[in-house]
């Protein structure tokens, strides 16, 4: 399996007048993945960015996007989004009527494909199309902000897929969003995550993306995937 948590930091909380130069930041600070949050407005109560930011993002910096769209028929902006340099590309269960056909397009598109679920999605909706994923991205928040409390009741839900991944022998990622910070970091990787999305605990006046990174990894010191 994998060797150690990776970390994806959302540049929701990025200082975007800036970005260029935090995403550097992340780059020399090791991060795994750049988590880009995109919603509309309709199926989240809140507007961020599309594929030109996206673009701007992959133009910035080689480490690999991480597209989280948390938008309603996603499958019209799917190539906009492979275009723009998305490595993967996340679908939500709840805008997907037809999961299995969306799941396809982005393969066939050559990104990587996860499916998120929001917090009262239950795990079992996964299961048939499990074996078609690179990633699965649970909400530990309701989607639609950066810097709200994670939902403990989701942590077995993490639990659960984390058993069910197991069931399939594939190395399929685990990655969890929202409400990730140093005191909630190690409880995740305990239930099973194996990536963490991290925003407003990264991107901060308080310290540096350099200072973030650090203190992260050393919560998670000697955690190891599961
Ligand atoms: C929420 C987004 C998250 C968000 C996480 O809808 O999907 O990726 O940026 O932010 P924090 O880490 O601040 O909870
Ligand atoms: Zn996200």
């Amino acid at each position: 399996m994998k060797e150690r948590i990776r970390i994806a930091p959302s540049i929701l909380a990025a200082d975007f007048t800036r970005l260029g130069e935090q995403l550097q930041a992340c780059e020399a600070a090791g991060a795994d993945w750049i988590h880009v949050d995109v919603m509309d407005g309709r199926f989240v109560p809140n507007i961020t960015m599309g594929p030109m930011v996206t673009a701007a993002a992959h133009r910035a910096t080689s480490i690999p996007l991480d597209v989280h769209l948390m938008i309603v028929e996603p499958d019209h902006m799917l190539e906009a989004f492979a275009k723009a340099g998305a490595k993967r590309i996340n679908v939500h269960w709840e805008t997907c009527p037809h999961l299995d056909r969306t799941i396809r397009a982005i393969k066939a598109l050559g990104c990587d494909v996860g499916v998120a679920i929001n917090p009262h999605t239950p795990a079992a909706l996964l299961s048939e199309v499990l074996p078609l994923l690179d990633a699965v991205l649970v909400m530990t928040v309701n989607p639609g902000f950066g810097g709200q409390e994670l939902i403990t009741g989701t942590l077995n839900k993490i639990r659960q897929l984390r058993a069910m991944i197991s069931a399939t022998g594939q190395a399929i990622d685990l990655e969890v969003d929202g409400g990730v910070n140093l005191e909630t970091a190690a409880t995740v990787v305990e239930a099973g995550a194996d990536v963490l999305v991290v925003g407003s605990a990264l991107f901060t006046e308080r310290y540096s993306v350099a200072t973030g990174m650090q203190q992260l990894r050393s919560v998670l010191a000697n955690k190891k995937p599961v």
